[in-house]
């Protein structure tokens, strides 16, 4: 493998997005902090958070790759942490299971592998602490974004549809499974931080420990139906599935993506403890996240999902109007929309579509 695929600079604001988790964890449990990277690559990630979070008192990282494992060796060793990192030439999922006994578990579980961290889900819940936090990382966008559905079954136990809005719903497929995988241990997951850039989607979950507690994130997971003739959607549970499969808009059949997380992908408290963080490090020159973070802060509370004024414009067949002013016709009438980070020109919002549809047409077009 090449030293660059290893290095990967594009994942600056992945990482980054990991030191600001990571930071406001710690700020949460106030404890010194044990972390597993078992995919480290290069190291550059886990040496970043040994240097960059106060309190990590030790970090474990592992690669199946000797390479990787040199490399990630060497990266502590220059950035002066060796004394608080260990280097593991191990499989993942064996570093996980030899850390899942109760007392070697970790407080953070960053699993950012190349494609699907499916295979890595139970072990990096059985690996970490009761009240813990578990970061994943997806690149495989084709089956989580409905070009393989088939895939998308295997792996994550929920239909992926190629939609508009089908990197929010890789989250929620991803999120779901990780959901439906803590609750086989008692255990219950909820994304506190999450969102989509470039070709992968990257969550922050939190666990807790309880039964009840893992019940109840169970009621949040569902199916999102949607009607590729008007783009309508709805988001329903299974029973509601089995009732209806009509657009309540057009009357056409819709197809159904999930089962998959239909809560929040994040918490504003989480989003905005993150912003303070950044604030104090080096980190908030890096304007793209920041961005990110304080959209995916404003996108709390809407429906899933969200529209691409382009294609509601096309299907319309009207001409493109831009969004801003989309979303001031929609507040001037009482309702509610923000910007999506996903997507420059997508809008969640409130209004029920027949409403979008009419506002569309009366907002003057761009040009
Ligand atoms: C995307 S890279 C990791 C990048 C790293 N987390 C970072 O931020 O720089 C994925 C790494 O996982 C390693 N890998 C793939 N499958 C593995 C497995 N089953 N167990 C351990 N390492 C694995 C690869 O060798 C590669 O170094």
């Amino acid at each position: 493998m090449e030293i660059s695929s290893l290095l990967q600079p594009h994942d600056e604001i992945n990482r980054d997005s990991a030191v600001l988790a990571l930071g406001v964890h710690q700020g949460r449990v106030s404890r010194p902090l044990t972390v597993c990277e078992p995919m480290c690559g290069s190291g550059v990630r886990g040496t970043r958070l040994a240097l960059e979070v106060s309190g990590v008192e030790r970090i474990v990282m592992g690669d199946m790759n000797p390479r990787a494992v040199r490399l990630a060796t060497e990266n502590a060793r220059l950035n002066g942490v060796s004394g608080r990192v260990a280097v593991r030439l191990m499989e993942a999922n064996l570093l996980l299971s030899i850390h899942s006994k109760p007392l070697s578990r970790f407080d953070y579980v960053d699993v950012d592998p190349y494609g699907s961290p499916a295979p890595y889900l139970d072990g990096a819940i059985r690996a970490c602490k009761r009240d813990g936090l578990v970061a994943l990382t997806a690149t495989d966008m084709a089956p989580l974004c409905g070009v393989n559905p088939r895939a998308c079954l295997r792996k994550y136990g929920g239909r992926s549809l190629r939609t508009g809005y089908c990197h929010e719903s890789a989250l929620r497929l991803v999120a779901g499974a990780l959901v439906i995988r803590a609750a086989v241990h008692e255990v219950s997951a909820r994304p506190v931080f999450s969102f989509a850039a470039d070709h992968y989607v990257r969550l922050y979950m939190e666990l807790e420990r309880g039964k009840r507690k893992a019940d109840g994130r169970l009621t949040e997971i569902g199916y999102i139906q949607h009607c590729f003739k008007c783009l309508n959607r709805r988001a329903v549970s299974k029973r509601e599935i089995l009732n209806s499969n009509l657009c309540g808009h057009c009357g056409s059949q819709m197809e159904a993506a999930g089962p998959m997380w239909l809560g929040e992908l994040a918490e504003g408290e989480f989003c905005d403890e993150m912003l303070t963080y950044s604030e104090r490090s080096a980190i908030s020159s890096n304007r793209r996240l920041v961005r990110i973070i304080q959209m995916v802060r404003d996108e709390i509370g809407f429906p899933q999902g969200f529209y691409g004024v382009d294609k509601l414009c096309s299907k319309l067949k009207i001409p493109s109007r831009a969004t801003g002013d989309v979303i001031s016709a929609i507040e001037s009438a009482g309702f509610r929309a923000v910007r999506t980070h996903i997507d420059e020109r997508g809008l969640k919002t409130d209004v029920p579509l027949g409403e979008l549809e009419r506002m569309l047409m009366s907002v003057e077009a761009v040009g």
